[in-house]
């Protein structure tokens, strides 16, 4: 497990320009010094994302909230307050601290405060930001434990800090109050219904808006194989009929499923919450079993339940090449 020196050590790299996979409770983070350009440049060039799309900076606590954003408004503190340390991140207008590595060259900076003991004591140790995409190649699945950015990134990060699975498993709640009434911009691991309650009115989910957040593009958050979206009535149907096709089948879905013995199917349960914390690991598990086709039954819209379903739209969504 995470002994002191592996702390320290991680805190070392990231003050010499390292790159680290840092655990949080939302997916494992590739993490690199905020304010460290060539840092940050590493970062995009491992997940091989496009520059133009911006980094979240995440910080020890809400207090540090005015060294990266020049106005902070009280919805954002009332928010902050709130949730943080949580699966939600601010979307504010930057001061020169949040530099255009990591904004993608946008007056705006998104920011967080993870909350994982371990993510915490490096960011406490380091004591500033930390610029940290989801620690996966750009346009897949995120990982959810350290096992699955060594798969994915391995040798090309400095260090993998091993924090557990994360609790949560979607990525955070991205709400813009950065202008005019507050958006959210990528619905995640806080329930839209919380932010709404938090603030005392409606807030909008704008994420089709323009390629700003990447997670927003159609196709994302996608395994190999093929995937077919099913509300839990018409999944058995839908298994049969794309199996006359010939198709070997496998079904993302809970267990009250009643399904042909002989179809493999990876837990997701029905309850939205449950379903967020396993839904990644159950898509790389269900990947790796050489199906054409994952039929994934969707949770019920609400809570938890916007933001899997959100993530099963995008890893169903056609694909480039
Ligand atoms: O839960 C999470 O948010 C995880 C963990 C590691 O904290 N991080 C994460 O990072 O999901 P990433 O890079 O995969 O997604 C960050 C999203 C992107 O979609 C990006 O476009 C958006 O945040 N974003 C960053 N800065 C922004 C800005 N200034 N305005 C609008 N969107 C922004
Ligand atoms: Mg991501």
């Amino acid at each position: 497990m995470l002994t002191p020196d592996l702390l320290d050590r991680a805190v070392e790299l990231l003050r010499r320009g390292g790159v680290i996979a840092l655990p949080t409770e939302t997916v494992y983070g590739l993490a690199a010094n905020a304010e460290d350009e060539l840092a940050v440049r590493r970062v995009f060039a491992i997940k091989g994302r496009p520059a133009t799309h911006p980094l979240i900076v995440h910080i020890p606590g809400a207090e540090h909230l005015s060294e990266w954003a020049r106005i902070v408004p009280d919805e954002a503190k009332a928010l902050a307050r709130a949730f943080w340390p949580g699966p939600l991140t601010l979307v504010l207008p930057r001061t020169s601290r949040a530099t255009d590595a990591v904004t993608g060259g946008q007056d705006t900076v998104a920011l967080r405060v993870p909350g994982h003991s371990v993510a915490l004591e490096v960011l406490q140790r380091l004591g500033g930001g930390v610029a940290a995409p989801s620690a996966n190649r750009f346009g897949r699945v995120s990982p959810t434990t350290a096992e699955h950015v060594q798969r994915d990134l391995g040798s090309d990060v400095d260090l993998v800090l091993d924090g557990g699975p994360s609790t949560v498993g979607v990525e955070s709640t991205i709400v813009d109050l950065s202008s005019g009434a507050p958006a959210i911009l990528r619905p995640g691991g806080l329930a839209t219904e919380d932010v709404e309650r938090v603030l005392g009115r409606k807030v909008p989910v704008r994420t089709s808006e323009t390629v700003r957040v990447s997670g927003s593009l159609a196709s994302h958050y996608a395994p190999r194989a093929g995937v077919v979206l099913a509300e839990p009535h018409e999944a058995v149907q839908r298994v049969e009929s794309l199996r006359a096709q010939g198709l070997r089948v496998g079904v993302l879905g809970p267990a009250s499923l009643s399904l042909p013995k002989d179809v493999q199917r990876f837990d997701v349960p029905e309850e939205p919450a449950e379903a967020a914390r396993v839904l990644y690991a159950r898509l790389r598990e269900a990947d790796e079993q050489g199906h054409d086709i994952l039929v994934a039954c969707l949770p019920a819209a609400s809570g938890l339940g916007i933001a899997v379903r959100d993530r099963l739209s995008r890893a169903a969504a056609p694909r480039e090449g």
